[in-house]
Parts: C-alpha cells; sequence; structure tokens
C-alpha cells in the first residue's frame, strides 16, 4: 500500500524509517519531505497545509493512507476536507477532525473539556480584550508565579510565566491588547503554577480503543542544565525512570480514559495521537497541554521503542480496528540528541553544506531541517538532524547519540551535551 506522510521534520523522518519497515508498505512519500525523507520515500514538493495539492497527490500516486504530522494542518481541518470530497472517501487518515485538534488549538477549548471531563490540571480562568479588568484584578489575587497561555497556535512560544504581579499585569496587557501572539493570544489563559517533574505520555486511538506508547522527556531550552530560550526540543529520551507503573496506571485512569470519554461525548471521532504533557505533581498526574499529534524530537525515542508493525497499528487507528492491533514495547532506552543552526532559536544562517554524519555507525540518523542541494545535504532549518542511541542501559543511550551528534560536522553546529544526565542520576 502506499503512504503519504504530511510535514518535513525529524519526527515524519522517523514516521517514514518505522513505516518502510513494514511488509505492508509498498512506496512512501512525504510532503514536503527533507534530504533524510528523500533516502527512503518520494518526496513531493507540496507544502503540508495546501490541501488542494495534497488531494491532487493522493489521487496521483494512489495513496491509501495520509499520516499528519504537524498541528497546522489538523487545526486547519485537513481531515475535515478530505470527509467533504467524495472522491477522497476511500482514503484513510491519522490525525483528528478540526474538532479534535481543538485540544491544542484552543487552550480555553482544552482548559474547558479537561474541567467537564474531570482530567486534573491546573486551575485556570480565560480571560479576553473585553474582561481585561477583570483579568488584572484576577492576577492580583493569585500566587506567583502564574502562568499566561495565548489561546490559539503560537509555535510553542506563547506561554509566559510570570514571576512578579507586574510582568504578569504587562504581558496579559500586551497579549491581549497588543496582540504580541497575533489572534492566538485574542484570549488568555491564566494558569496556576505548578511544580513537579514533566513528562510526555502519548496515545494513539481510534476514538474507542487506545494504546498507550512509551513515555518520554523531551529538553526544550536551548542551553544545558535547561537554561536559555525555549526551542522546538533539543532532545529527549524515552523511558522515563519517574514513569513508575503505579504513575502511569494513574494517567491511564484519572487522564487517558475520561479524556477518550469526553471525546465520544462531545461527538468528536478521533482517530489519531494525543500527546499528553503532564506535571507529576506530588505523585500525581496533571495536564499541562495536549497536543493532536506526535512530539518531535519525541517520535524519535518513540517509535524505535515500539516492535510492532507501525503500519499495521496506523491501518488499524484510521478504521477504527485498535482494539485488537497488536502492540509490544521494547525495555531498550532510546536517547535523541538533536544538532542545530548557530543562532537557533533566534536568527541561523541555511544553506551549509553537512558532512561527517555518512560515517555514524551506532545511531540513527533522523533529518530534520535538511534538503539535498545537487548531491550535497545543506542545512535548511533550525534543528538539522537528531542522532538517536538505542541501548539496553541509558547510559550506553546516551554515549551513542552524543557521539552521532558529535561526528555530524557543519558550520556553527550546536547540541546540548547534557541530554538524558539529569535522568540518568535520578534512575
Ligand atoms: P505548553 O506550551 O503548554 O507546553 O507550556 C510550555 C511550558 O511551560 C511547559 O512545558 C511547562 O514547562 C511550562 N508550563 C505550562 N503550564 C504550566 C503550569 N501550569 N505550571 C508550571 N509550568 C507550566
Ligand atoms: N517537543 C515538543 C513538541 O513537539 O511539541
Amino acid at each position: 500500500m502506499n503512504i503519504l506522510i504530511l510535514g518535513s521534520g525529524g519526527r515524519e523522518h522517523a514516521f517514514a524509517w518505522k513505516i518502510a519497515q513494514s511488509p505492508l508498505c509498498s512506496n512512501i512519500f512525504v510532503a514536503p519531505g527533507n534530504a533524510g525523507t528523500a533516502q527512503i520515500a518520494n518526496n513531493l514538493p507540496i507544502g503540508y497545509n495546501d490541501f488542494e495539492q495534497i488531494a491532487a497527490a493522493v489521487l496521483a500516486h494512489h495513496i491509501d493512507l495520509v499520516v499528519v504530522g504537524p498541528e497546522e494542518p489538523l487545526v486547519k481541518g485537513v481531515r475535515d476536507y478530505f470527509a467533504s470530497r467524495a472522491d477522497l472517501s476511500h482514503v484513510l487518515m491519522v490525525g483528528p477532525d478540526s474538532k479534535g485538534a481543538m485540544l491544542e488549538g484552543s487552550k480555553d477549548f482544552s482548559k474547558n473539556f479537561m474541567v467537564k471531563y474531570g482530567v486534573p490540571t491546573a486551575k485556570s480562568q480565560t480571560f479576553t480584550k473585553d474582561t481585561l479588568a477583570e483579568g488584572l484584578a484576577y492576577l492580583a489575587a493569585q500566587k506567583l508565579p502564574i502562568v499566561l497561555k495565548a489561546d490559539g497556535l503560537a509555535a510553542g512560544k506563547g506561554v509566559i510565566i510570570a514571576q512578579t504581579l507586574e510582568e504578569a499585569q504587562t504581558s496579559l496587557t500586551e497579549m491581549l491588547v497588543d496582540a504580541k501572539f497575533g489572534d492566538a493570544s485574542s484570549k488568555v489563559v491564566i494558569e496556576e503554577f505548578l511544580t513537579g517533574i514533566e513528562l510526555s505520555v502519548f496515545v494513539l486511538t481510534d476514538g474507542v480503543s487506545y494504546k498507550i506508547l512509551p513515555e518520554a522527556k523531551d529538553y526544550k531550552r536551548i542551553g544545558e542544565a535547561d537554561t536559555g530560550l525555549n526551542t522546538g526540543g533539543m532532545g529527549a529520551v524515552s523511558p522515563v525512570p519517574f514513569a513508575t507503573e503505579k504513575f502511569m496506571h494513574l494517567v491511564e485512569e484519572n487522564v487517558v480514559k475520561p479524556t477518550l470519554k469526553g471525546l465520544q461525548a462531545e461527538g468528536i471521532k478521533y482517530n489519531g495521537f494525543i500527546f499528553i504533557g503532564l506535571m507529576n505533581h506530588e505523585g500525581e498526574p496533571y495536564v499541562i497541554e495536549y497536543n493532536a499529534r506526535m512530539g518531535d524530537p519525541e517520535t524519535e525515542v518513540v517509535l524505535p521503542r515500539i516492535e510492532s508493525d507501525l503500519l499495521t497499528l496506523l491501518l488499524a487507528t484510521a478504521k477504527g480496528e485498535l482494539e485488537q492491533a497488536e502492540f509490544t514495547v521494547s525495555k531498550q532506552h532510546a536517547v535523541t540528541t538533536v544538532v542545530v543552526a548557530g543562532g537557533y532559536p533566534g536568527d541561523y544562517r541555511k544553506g551549509d553544506v553537512i558532512v561527517g554524519y555518512e560515517a555514524i555507525e551506532d545511531a540513527t540518523i533522523f533529518h530534520a531541517g535538511t534538503k539535498l542541494d545537487g548531491d550535497l545535504v545543506v542545512t535548511n532549518g533550525g534543528r538539522v538532524m537528531a542522532l538517536t542511541g538505542v541501548s539496553n542501559t541509558l547510559e550506553r543511550a546516551i554515549q551513542k547519540s552524543q557521539k552521532a551528534a558529535q561526528g555530524v560536522l557543519f558550520d556553527g553546529k550546536y547540541y546540548r551535551k547534557d541530554i538524558g544526565l539529569d535522568v540518568l542520576r535520578y534512575s
């Protein structure tokens, strides 16, 4: 069968890599893909938000299954678009419709959803420009620090953790009145600050049945010891030692089951991934956020630990047959280190030639911001490659990933040398 993956990052390369291992797979297409997906699939020069072109490619290449990587096409309704076209009714898709994607696309929607269906989350209230005065007064009555979240998609930048009342009130005004995050901050969720350890849990669901995929911890800050600016993600590890059996049982009972019940009660037919960002607060899971897709770079450590045929699982997800699908996870440790362009997450250069990675032996290379320039592979984004090491021990997996990150060479390259070390101390 033929598969089309939408997206161009390390996550999409990892999807292609894992799907290519399936005996059911004939051809993989990626739109638009990168230099890594070009080695194992056919890249199509189509943007992932261009639904008409995507539909044309699906028909031209006899695509049976579409796997949506990023959130934007989901929130914009790629599934709804396919459902609206009779000539695409035979095409299967992994990824929720726009209503399901609201779990990620609107923080206000997702908070109301959590409260309505009893999913543990931080106490919050939502304000708009018209209720700015109430918002400022609300802030004055809260404990510090306090969290302000732009309601809509803001490419991971829409969250402010204010340490003082003045900072909180200024931020709220900037978000609501000066449209600091554009339309995304026309509503702002003000949320209690939760202390604890963060981890992410991934659920694959057909709307009724579900499989809980391996959990992961990511490293969001650019600097070592979690300092500096937020990024898309500088590395990830799986498993996470503080995701004990007891804690994961609480996640399943208190978070996963009520979330699925809520989706059903709202009449949302959800076929896809739910990425649940959690805080382990005094041993209890609290939901920080939902995403309607897999994480990047979390996918680069989650998929290498899934032993079952991913394509079979994805087909079962799309068809509503997940209950029967076989699903096993390896006990091995996976660690990924992301090499980024100098300057990222600020301004960075593109077009630098990448060498050295051909000699990497002990790790899997997932391309992210790369493209082909003739025969050369050049940088084409902030996050350039994710290097995943897998081993029986966390220590060895870290070493493999780090050695590979060292081996990738281009001008201005940077990577964090402490990925997984905090977890190693914990375990
Ligand atoms: P989000 O975009 O919702 O993932 O938020 C970005 C980051 O802000 C999270 O990964 C947390 O580290 C932090 N954060 C968000 N909400 C809270 C909260 N209620 N309490 C503490 N930290 C939070
Ligand atoms: N690594 C975080 C995300 O994919 O949202």
